[in-house]
C-alpha cells in the first residue's frame, strides 16, 4: 500500500486552470459533435463522431451541459438540446435500448437538462428510459438483468455498472410520485451488495441467478481479467454506486459498504494512484492503467464525504484531491492538438486469457472518463447539484 500522506493535492489555480482547459475542450469539439455524438472511446488519442446509439452517447452531452454550467453560453444549452431530442427520438423509437443502460444514458443528458432548463421533452425522455429499465427487474432474484434478452438463461445476471443506473429510478419516483422506481432501485442495490463483494471486499463484475428460484448462483469477470480478479472500473462503479444510492435513501448500510469497497480500490492504488485496468496489476506491470475508474473513484468520494463524519469525510476527500492532482498532472489533456478528449490513459476493454473481450480502446481517451474527470472539477469549483 502507497503511503498516500506524502502526495501533493491541487491548488485552486491548478483546479480552476484544468476545468478552464476541459471547457475550452468542449468547446473545440461542439463543431463536429453537436448532431453526432463522441464513439465510445479514441483511436490514437481521437473521437470519430458516431450516431446516438451506444451506452456511451449521454457522457458527452452531460459535459455540453457542464460547459453550459460554467460559462452561461447558451451555444452550449442549443447543442446539448439538439442531443436531448436525439435521446427522446431514441427512447421512442427503442434504438439500442435492449439493456440497462438507461441511467448512463439519461440522467447525464435529459435528467440534466430537466434540472437545469425545465425541459419537458427531457423529462419525458427520461421517464420512458425509467420505464424502460424497470422493465428489465426480474421479480425472482431481485435484480435488474444488465444485457441480453430479458430472461435469456446465458444473461441471466446483474453487474457492478448498473449501480449508475439506480438514480435516474429515484429521481423518477420523485419527479412522478410513484415510489415503483424507487422500490427497484433499493431492490437492485441490495441484491447486489450482497452477491457482488467478496470477502476481501475486491468485487465481481457480474453475478449470475438461477431463473425460476432467483437463487444467487456466481460470479464472473466480462471485462475484468480473470473471475477472481477485481476490476479496476468495476470497483470504481462500487465506489460511486454506493454513494449515490446513499444520496437518495440514506441506508446507513450503503456507507458500510462504500467504506469497504473504497478502502480496497484505496489500499490496492499503484504509486501514482491512478489503477491499472485491473488490481491485479500494480507497479512494475506493463499493463495499461485506467484513468477512468480514478475519476470515477473520486467522484464517488467526493459525494460520499458530504455524509461522513468530519473525520472520515476529511480522509476521502483528502485521497480524492490527490488522485485528482496525479490526474491533472499526467493524464489530462491539455492541448487539443494530442487530443480531442479530456483525459489519457484510460481503458474500454482488454483482452485476457480469461475474459471474453477483444482489446477496444486500451491506452486511450474514453467517454466516461472524460465526463467524470470534468464531474471532479466541477464539483471543487462550485455549490454543483448532480445530474445524477
Ligand atoms: N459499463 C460498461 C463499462 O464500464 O465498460
Amino acid at each position: 500500500m502507497v503511503d498516500i500522506s506524502k502526495y501533493k493535492k491541487p491548488n485552486d489555480v491548478e483546479i480552476e486552470q484544468a476545468m478552464n482547459n476541459a471547457v475550452t475542450q468542449v468547446e473545440t469539439d461542439l463543431e463536429n459533435f453537436t448532431h453526432k455524438f463522441k464513439i465510445n472511446g479514441t483511436t490514437d488519442n481521437f473521437y470519430e463522431p458516431n450516431d446516438n446509439i451506444s451506452w456511451t452517447s449521454g457522457f458527452w452531452t452531460g459535459q455540453i451541459w457542464m460547459a453550459y454550467e460554467i460559462t452561461g453560453d447558451e451555444k452550449y444549452r442549443k447543442a446539448a438540446e439538439i442531443q436531448v431530442d436525439s435521446f427522446l427520438h431514441r427512447i421512442e423509437n427503442k434504438i439500442e435500448t435492449n439493456n440497462h443502460d438507461m441511467g448512463f444514458l439519461y440522467s447525464l443528458s435529459c435528467v440534466a437538462a430537466y434540472k437545469l432548463t425545465g425541459n419537458k421533452n427531457a423529462k419525458k425522455a427520461a421517464i420512458l428510459a425509467a420505464d424502460n429499465l424497470i422493465s428489465r427487474y426480474r421479480e425472482d432474484g431481485k435484480f435488474i438483468q444488465a444485457w441480453g434478452n430479458v430472461g435469456a438463461d446465458d444473461n441471466y445476471r446483474l453487474i457492478i455498472d448498473c449501480l449508475l443506473n439506480l438514480p435516474l429510478l429515484y429521481w423518477t419516483s420523485d419527479v412522478t410520485g410513484d415510489d415503483k422506481y424507487a422500490k427497484i432501485a433499493k431492490q437492485h442495490i441490495d441484491t447486489s451488495l450482497k452477491v457482488i463483494m467478496r470477502d476481501d471486499c475486491s468485487t465481481y463484475h457480474t453475478f449470475y441467478f438461477e431463473q425460476g428460484t432467483g437463487k444467487p448462483l456466481y460470479g464472473e469477470t466480462r471485462q475484468g481479467y480473470s473471475n477472481d480478479s477485481s476490476w479496476s472500473r468495476g470497483q470504481a462503479w462500487g465506489v460511486y454506486g454506493t454513494a449515490l444510492s446513499y444520496m437518495y435513501t440514506k441506508n446507513p448500510e450503503y456507507i458500510e459498504k462504500f467504506y469497504k469497497i473504497t478502502d480496497f480500490f484505496i489500499d490496492n492504488l499503484p504509486k501514482d494512484l491512478v489503477p491499472y485496468w485491473d488490481f491485479k496489476f500494480t507497479d512494475g506491470s506493463d499493463e495499461p492503467k485506467d484513468s477512468s475508474a480514478a475519476t470515477i473513484a473520486v467522484c464517488g468520494m467526493l459525494e460520499m464525504s458530504k455524509y461522513l463524519d468530519e473525520e472520515k469525510s476529511d480522509y476521502y476527500i483528502d485521497i480524492a484531491l490527490k488522485i485528482l492532482k496525479s490526474l491533472i498532472d499526467n493524464y489530462a489533456v491539455s492541448d487539443s492538438k494530442i487530443s480531442n478528449g479530456q483525459l489519457l490513459h484510460g481503458v474500454y476493454a482488454r483482452k485476457s486469457p480469461y475474459n471474453p473481450c477483444r482489446n477496444r480502446n486500451v491506452d486511450e481517451c474514453n467517454t466516461w472518463g472524460d465526463y467524470y474527470y470534468m464531474e471532479a472539477l466541477i464539483r471543487l469549483t462550485r455549490d454543483w447539484k448532480l445530474y445524477w
